[in-house]
């Protein structure tokens, strides 16, 4: 049973959940993650981030009662076409761990020459209703990739990603520093009234 005012989080990622727990905060709502449903089997995704964040959140808050947030999230590389793009998490195969995502992204940018190494996150952060109402919110953060991983902060891609303005890795800024210039910050910062009024609902 969910207590009023919990909304859940539709990731199965914890450094995700982390990460949105301390981009929203916790004051007129708490948040869960799928964790607490493990019956949940969550639908596959799709090539469009819109698409994939509004599927998640509405299928979870159809199955839980509650409202329910998700995003779809991931990298878009300049000198690959804007690949991996919505395909971040399965870049490379199955098989890989996020080291190996890493080790994959920099043997393909192996003889791309600094200048060209532009990149950007992207996230689109979606809120649904167990009525079936959305709301979403798109964030973007630019940057260029390494040329080797730096810091251990984060998930993902953060240790090769220098955001701009920086002149260190995404994985060598703090949690604080990072959600408040990241893609997924900005994202759920913009829904986070939005989250708040269907929380109380
Ligand atoms: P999805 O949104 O669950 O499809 O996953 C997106 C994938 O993009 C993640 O598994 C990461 O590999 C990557 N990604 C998304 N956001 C970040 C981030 O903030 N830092 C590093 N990698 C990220």
């Amino acid at each position: 049973m969910i207590a009023a005012r919990e909304v859940v989080v539709a990731t199965g990622n914890p450094g995700k959940l982390v990460e949105i727990r301390e981009i929203l905060g916790e004051g007129a709502f708490t948040l869960c993650s799928l964790d607490r449903f493990p019956e949940i089997r969550m639908p596959e995704e799709g090539d469009d981030y819109t698409e994939n964040a509004a599927l998640k959140a509405r299928f979870v808050a159809k199955a839980t009662g509650r409202p329910a947030v998700g995003d779809d999230s991931g990298i878009e590389v300049d000198a690959l076409g804007g690949r991996p793009g919505p395909h971040s998490a399965r870049y490379g195969g199955e098989g890989l761990d996020d080291a190996g995502r890493v080790a994959k992204l920099l043997g393909e940018l192996r003889d791309v020459a600094p200048a060209a190494r532009g990149a950007r996150f992207v996230c689109v952060a979606a809120l649904a209703t167990p009525d079936g109402e959305v709301e979403v919110a798109r964030g973007e953060c630019p940057g260029v990739i390494l040329s080797a991983p730096r810091g251990a902060s984060g998930f993902g891609y953060d240790p090769v990603f220098q955001p701009e303005g920086f002149d260190v890795s995404m994985a060598e800024l703090s949690a604080e520093t990072k959600n408040r210039i990241s893609h997924r910050g900005r994202a759920f910062v913009a829904l986070r009234d939005a989250i708040a009024r269907a929380a109380a609902r």
